[in-house]
């Protein structure tokens, strides 16, 4: 959802503009653009439409724009059409003030009208381009200081954002503010940095700051200065990014997502081991003593896209190990709608970036409401980490690809472990049975490295059958969760049409829609629901559907029904999805490949979504 990166030091600032933004190209990329001044000179800004590599060879890689203070973007459009004009940094009318912005200026319209009464004129379609020009009107009618103006605009814009500023008079120093929208700033020897997520500067440092809310910066050449809404100078902590920027490389693999794909394992296992030595869930760390647990009389979970899935399957997982009511809605819903929250209400978060704007919402709404609330988060200090009472940290690590994979996987890892503490602690299983689903818990690392060998028969299929028109994906139970999960990976990065149904529902209206040679991909891995959804797949059979199934080693007699079969390796009924869904990304990676696409960075979409 846009990324943005400043750099103020020794260094020509371009190149180190270009490289921070390459690494933030996962939050938007149809246009982008580079601001960056000599000492006192004029602020020199180029725009380009089109992908990163458009603006890295109008520059000729960064050269042809000489200066040590910079500015840069990358970005996802929302407020104009993706093209050069409405490609950031903007400038302000009189050539002033010079940002990039990050997020969404609700009230834009209203301050368009009120600059046009002061004779301002604009060349874009953006919010951004009003903000910078409200910023330039401020400092002129009040005789502002840069964060004198800065504050009156945050005072006066409604919506979200991380801008990051230029004056002209003011050489040297790169202003900040944030609200809503992620940013995280580095400084080391005579150099600092800003960016919209760390793997832009991590190269140069690993010492950051985070800056909250409605608070504003300085950049100077290696300091910075912060300063609250009131303008008073506040002291931030500095932090330490412990893992490695290695991890945020494509490491010999073709395209992040199947790197991530196959760094699923891990991240289960780290997410695992981060709360269980292998022979008990220990939740103290994110508050959920005994007691606590046995106090909760309902749990809502909320989230967007593929979290909301891993909601929907901790919702049967949750319910049927613990029997604990579990509701699970999409945050851009359940933020609208008044929602009741009772009292020993449990509300779980689940966001990947920690910044997705309808989640941060909802976790707000229900602090809002005095109930307890939970995020589990993969991103270190984002927003909703730091606003949750407890977070519960999946150890995915930095995620790049904008589809995610292992993200969701220790996502479900995380859920699983809450379910099987909560059913044991309040009673719901014994001992043995405790130990016995760790023991199981344990071993889904391995098995999904097992799924995983299946790749080549995967991108077999894909080749054969990826310029299909439509796939459906049908499961009951568990599985229909998973079918969520599979069928957005596949619309997401294939731009297949797809949708995913409970299997006993097709034959209410979507069945109409199955004829000769339509797919099928039919998810099948609770034993108690087996024949169920064997007769279902049947149903579409008998009407000329291609039919893949998805079940256990174990359950050969689908080969009679189905034309391609996918086997997993056996688990516990309630863990199937995490060894499905690796099979699904992959087939919706290779579908992607073969279309000639990048499952890397799919149209229109963005990694991490803060505006709502
Ligand atoms: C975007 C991403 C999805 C992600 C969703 C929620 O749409 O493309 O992959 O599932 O946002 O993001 P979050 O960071 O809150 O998990």
């Amino acid at each position: 959802m846009c990324g943005i990166v400043a750099y103020n030091g020794q260094k020509q600032a371009a190149p180190i503009l270009l490289e921070g933004l390459e690494k933030l190209e996962y939050r938007g990329y149809d246009s982008a653009g580079l601001a960056v001044r000599d000492g006192e000179g004029d602020i020199e800004v180029v725009r380009a439409k089109g992908r990163l590599k458009v603006l890295a060879e109008k520059t000729n890689e960064g050269k042809s724009l000489k200066g040590d203070c910079g500015i840069g973007h990358t970005r996802w459009a929302t407020h104009g059409e993706p093209s050069e004009n409405n490609a950031h940094p903007h400038e302000s009318l009189h050539a002033e003030v010079v940002a990039v912005h990050n997020g969404i200026i609700e009230n834009y319209q209203e301050i368009r009208s009120k600059l046009e009464r002061h004779q301002y004129t604009f060349y874009s379609q953006t919010d951004t381009e009003i903000a910078v020009n409200l910023i330039e009107y401020y400092r002129h009618k009040y005789d502002e200081t840069p964060i004198g103006a800065l504050r009156r605009a945050m005072m006066r814009i409604r919506g979200s954002y991380a801008l990051a500023v230029l004056f002209k008079d003011r050489p040297g120093e790169i202003y900040l503010a944030r609200k809503d929208s992620p940013m995280i700033i580095g400084v080391t020897e005579g150099e600092s940095f800003a960016a919209s997520d760390a793997p832009a500067i991590l190269k140069h440092t690993r010492h950051v700051y985070y800056i909250d809310n409605m608070e504003l910066a300085c950049l100077s050449k290696g300091g910075v200065t912060f300063y609250n809404i009131d303008g008073e100078q506040i002291e931030k902590e500095i932090t330490e990014i412990t893992w490695d920027a290695e991890a945020a490389e494509k490491g010999g693999y073709e395209h992040f997502m199947m790197k991530e794909i196959f760094e699923q394992p891990k991240a289960v296992e780290d997410t695992l081991h981060s709360v269980c030595d292998g022979q008990e869930i220990d939740l103290k760390d994110i508050h959920l003593d005994e007691e606590e647990i046995r106090s909760i009389a309902h749990i809502t979970i909320v989230a967007c896209g593929s979290a909301y899935h891993v909601g929907v399957a901790a919702q049967y997982v949750i319910e049927d190990l613990s029997r604990i009511p579990v509701r699970v809605e999409l945050a851009s819903e359940f933020r609208y709608r008044n929602p009741i929250l009772g009292e020993n209400e449990l509300v779980i978060v689940i966001s990947q970036s920690g910044e997705t704007a309808d989640s941060l919402a909802a976790l707000r709404e229900a602090k809002r409401q005095g109930v307890k609330t939970l995020g589990i988060v993969n991103v270190v200090g984002s927003s909703i980490a730091r606003e949750a009472d407890n977070v519960f940290y999946t150890l995915a690590g930095p995620e790049i690809a904008v589809a995610t994979t292992k993200a969701y996987s220790a996502q479900l890892m995380a859920v699983y472990c809450l379910a099987v503490r909560f059913a044991y602690v309040r009673g719901k299983i014994n001992k043995e049975e405790y130990k016995k689903y760790i023991d199981e818990l344990s071993a889904l690392p391995e098995k999904i490295s097992k799924s995983l060998e299946d790749k080549e028969r995967l991108q077999w299929f894909a080749a054969k059958f990826g310029n299909n028109r439509d796939i459906f994906y049908i499961g009951r139970g568990m599985d229909y969760a998973t079918c969520l999960e599979g069928s957005l990976k596949m619309k997401e990065i294939s731009y297949l049409h797809s949708e995913a149904y409970a299997a006993g529902e097709l034959k209410h209206g979507t069945i109409s829609l199955v004829e000769k040679g339509t797919l099928v991909i039919g998810v099948s891995t609770q034993n108690e629901l087996y024949e169920k959804t064997l007769s279902n797949m049947i149903e579409v059979k008998s009407r000329g559907g291609y039919l893949v199934g998805i079940t256990s080693y174990g359950h050969y007699s689908i080969e009679d029904t189905v034309d391609f079969t996918i086997y997993i390796p056996r688990t516990d009924s309630h863990f199937t999805t995490l060894l499905t869904v690796p099979s699904l990304q992959l087939l919706g990676y290779y579908m992607s490949v073969n279309k000639g696409l990048n499952p890397d960075k799919p149209r229109n979409l963005a990694k991490s979504v803060t505006v709502e």
